[in-house]
């Protein structure tokens, strides 16, 4: 087990880690008189992550609980409005510690609600998916969409605590597993002067590899935070992958055919290192050999040229630009980003365009 600080948070991460959530609760229940726990789990998967919680925490038992449907489609402020009301009713005030439960939709709702409501409850997240794990749960970001702009309400603020137990991953599809390992490669693309595509290519078949990334992962989000809690700067690495990926996550969930945060972040990370070729240097060779690996692991993401402006106007409206330039991160090399640098939508239009010819080269 791994205990990693975070400023006031404190991350406990691996096997049997949710173990400590009782004593957490107890030691902030005799710490605050008069305060309570309260549980938000996410809706879809309560059955299958309530249980393991509450087996691990049975103090929980006698807690209020509250379900969530925290899913990507209906990540917006409207479904938390029954929530608010519910916590308002049951008179939830400043000492109710907030126990969030669930991916990445949910730690973000969660922790936006608890954000928000009276300006401030204290809570802990227990990330249920592997991408959730690797990132969602840590570092402090909190967030809803706006109609299809992704993440663009939402405040700074960090949990008092993070469990991160692989327990739950016991139950957890396949597709959401790749899903999380795109956002574990993004970090060692990110932050591995050595990365190599052929050690990366063990996270999908090596489950010891990959709680071993999963380790460095964190602990390489929590490092990058702490030195950029606000995103003024190197926090904005993190983005890598991220600027085409909510792209074609909004229009594959506009087409109602939506594709996972991770899925659309790897697709995103092909674009941006194949645009990282041409503006800084990036080699066509490791270029390839990545592009290789994404394909095989998780296809290519699909679109129509008339779709294209759609794509552009998602990026035009990206919380990171300045002016009419867009700002995707950018890669020099492996562990080298840059992060500075505007691109105008016409050289993105063209990495669309060109990205669709790649996508029919390697589909025959
Ligand atoms: N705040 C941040 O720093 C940050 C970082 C990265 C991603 N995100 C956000 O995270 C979100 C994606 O999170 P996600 O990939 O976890 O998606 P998600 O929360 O939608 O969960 C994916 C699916 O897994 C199911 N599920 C959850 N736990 C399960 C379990 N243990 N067993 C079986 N099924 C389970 C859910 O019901 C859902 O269908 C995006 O909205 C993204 O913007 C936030």
């Amino acid at each position: 087990m791994n205990t990693i600080k975070d400023l006031d948070c404190t991350i406990y991460a691996g096997e049997d880690s949710l173990s400590l959530l009782q004593g957490e609760v107890a030691r902030y229940l005799a710490a605050e008189p008069d305060a309570t726990c309260v549980v938000l789990c996410e809706q879809a998967a309560s059955k299958k992550i309530f249980p393991v919680l509450l087996r691990a925490c049975p103090s929980l038992r006698r807690s209020k609980r509250y379900f969530l449907p925290a899913s990507e489609s209906r990540k917006h402020i409207e479904t938390l409005l029954p929530l608010w009301k519910q916590w308002a009713n049951d008179k939830l005030d400043r000492k109710t510690l907030v126990i969030n439960l669930g991916g990445g939709v949910l730690c973000d709702m969660g922790g936006f609600a608890a954000s928000l409501f009276k300006r401030g409850l204290p809570f802990i997240n227990i990330p249920t998916t592997l991408l959730a794990m690797a990132d969602a749960s840590a570092g402090g970001k909190t967030a809803v969409d706006l109609g299809e702009i992704k993440n663009i309400l939402g405040c700074f603020n960090r949990p008092r605590a993070v469990f991160v137990d692989p327990v739950f991953l016991k139950t957890l599809p396949e597709r959401e597993m790749l899903s999380g390992i795109a956002e574990i490669l993004k970090m060692q693309c990110i932050c591995r002067t050595d990365f190599s595509v052929q050690r990366a290519e063990k996270l999908f078949t090596d489950p010891e590899y990959r709680n071993e990334a999963l380790l460095f992962a964190i602990k390489n989000k929590t490092r990058i935070t702490q030195q950029d809690f606000k995103e003024e700067n190197i926090r904005k690495t993190l983005n890598f992958g991220h600027t085409f990926g909510h792209a074609f996550e909004a229009l594959a969930l506009r087409k109602k055919h939506p594709i996972t945060h991770g899925e659309a972040v790897a697709h995103g990370m092909v674009c941006e290192l194949y645009l990282s070729c041409r503006k800084c240097g990036f080699t066509r060779a490791r270029f390839d050999q990545f592009a290789n690996l994404i394909n095989t692991r998780y296809g290519n993401f699909t679109y129509m040229e008339k779709d294209i402006p759609a794509l552009l106007n998602y990026m035009v409206n990206d919380k990171k630009n300045k002016g009419r330039k867009i700002y995707p991160v950018l890669l020099s090399t492996w562990g080298e980003c840059v992060f500075d640098k505007g691109i105008s939508p016409l050289v993105i239009e063209k990495t669309l365009c060109d990205y669709l010819s790649l996508n029919k080269l390697s589909s025959r």
